[in-house]
Order: structure tokens, then sequence, then C-alpha cells
């Protein structure tokens, strides 16, 4: 069974998600994770990210893999290398979704994303799981908040993972741009699938929003 989870970032996806596949028994699959190791790779090999040709054959030789932590974080490593915090870095984030847009990069992507559904009961947070990746999950959610309380928690997220540095206005202007550069681009953008149940989470609690979700699931 696929539970597919969409929505912008800083909505509450995947603390929802993580919470709800250990309740379920599922794996959780963070498909965001997977385009900020691609994009650390590049930054740290130097590839052009507006270079489609050179991303898209940097994203064929590319291994990533989720491994689930009962009780934390996804480890995400990259070929074999733990990159579990360094894709959570400024300049990942900043790029990430110029890689995210490339088409060749999303079809590496989907392929790994498909084939762990394919494995697995899984509960898959990204931003085209409902509308592409998976078209007939079982279950369809779209998470969102207000673009004041998404950068509330992006910026609390900076705080609690110790990334100094970063202002709350930056967070703000990084937020839109990749709200725009998602929703916008040419494949797959981010959209909430018809039969998706949507849940502002703006003032609802982590448990209020897990609570709802097991109830349409059930
Ligand atoms: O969820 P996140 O912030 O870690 O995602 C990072 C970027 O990856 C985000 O800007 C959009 C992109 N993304 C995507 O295009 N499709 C997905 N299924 C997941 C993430």
């Amino acid at each position: 069974m696929i539970i597919a989870v969409d929505g912008p970032a800083g909505g509450g996806k995947s603390t929802v998600a993580k919470i709800l596949a250990k309740k379920l028994g599922f794996l959780y699959i963070d498909t965001g994770a997977m385009y900020r190791a691609l994009t650390r790779k590049a930054l740290d090999q130097r590839v052009a990210i507006g270079d489609e040709t050179a991303m898209t054959a940097l994203a064929q030789k590319t291994a990533i893999e989720l491994i689930p932590n009962p009780d934390g974080p996804i480890t995400v490593l990259l070929d074999g290398k733990d990159v579990s915090l360094a894709i959570r870095e400024p300049a990942v984030t900043q790029h990430v979704s110029d890689v995210a847009k490339i088409k060749g990069v999303r079809q590496v992507m989907l392929i790994l994303q498909r084939k762990l559904g394919a494995e697995h009961d899984c509960i898959m947070d990204g931003r085209d799981i409902g509308t592409t990746v998976f078209p007939q999950a079982q279950k369809k959610f779209f998470i969102d908040a207000t673009f004041d309380e998404r950068v509330n928690r992006r910026f609390k997220d900076l705080i609690n993972l110790n990334i100094k540095g970063v202002s709350r206005e930056e967070v703000a202007a990084d937020l839109k741009n990749r709200d725009t550069i998602d929703s916008t681009r040419e494949c797959a953008p981010l959209r909430k699938a018809e039969d998706a149940v949507y849940i502002d989470t703006t003032t609802l609690s982590i448990d209020q929003v897990v609570e709802t979700m097991l109830r349409t699931i059930r």
C-alpha cells in the first residue's frame, strides 16, 4: 500500500508522515532527501546545476539509499557515504529546486521511487507523489500551512539542526523562491492531486494532523 503525502516545504508533511509510518509499520520515504543528496554531490563535484545534460548524467551514476532508523531521522547514503546532515545545509536548500526541475533528474528519481514503492508498504513524502509517481496510491494527502507559519517552522528546523547564520528573512526568501520553482516547473510541478485530502496544519497540533490522517486512512 502506498500513502502519498505531498505539499510545500514547511507544511509539516515530513513530521506527520514519519509518525504515521511508525504507527502503521510502513516504510517512510523522504523523496526530497533524494533530490537533496544529488544536489550535495553536484555542489561537491562542482557540476554546473544549470547544465541539464551533465546533471542527468550525474543522477544516472549516483547511488542514493534511504536507511530507516526506528527512533530518529532516516540516514541518507550518497554513493555509500552518510550525508544525512550535509543535505540540510543552506547551500543545498538554496539549489535543490533547480536540480529538481530537471526532467532527466526526475526520471531517474521516479524509477528509484517506484521501485521502493513496489517493494514496501510505504508513506512517501514529496511534491508529485500523488500526481505523478503513484497516481494510483490508495491514500493521498496534501499538507499545507500559511506562508508565515511555514517560514517559522523552517527557521526552527535550522536552529534545531544547529545551523547558524541564516536569518528569518533569508529563510522566507528561500522558501518563496522554492515555492515558485517547485510549482511552476514544467515537469511534475507541485500540485494537489484531485483525489488528495487537503489539510491546512497552520493552527493544528502534530497530534491533530496525525489523528485526521489516521481517521481518513481507516
Ligand atoms: O521536501 P524538501 O524541502 O526536502 O525537498 C527539497 C526539494 O526537492 C524541494 O524544493 C522540491 C524538490 N522535490 C521535488 O521536486 N519532488 C519531490 N517528490 C520531492 C522534493
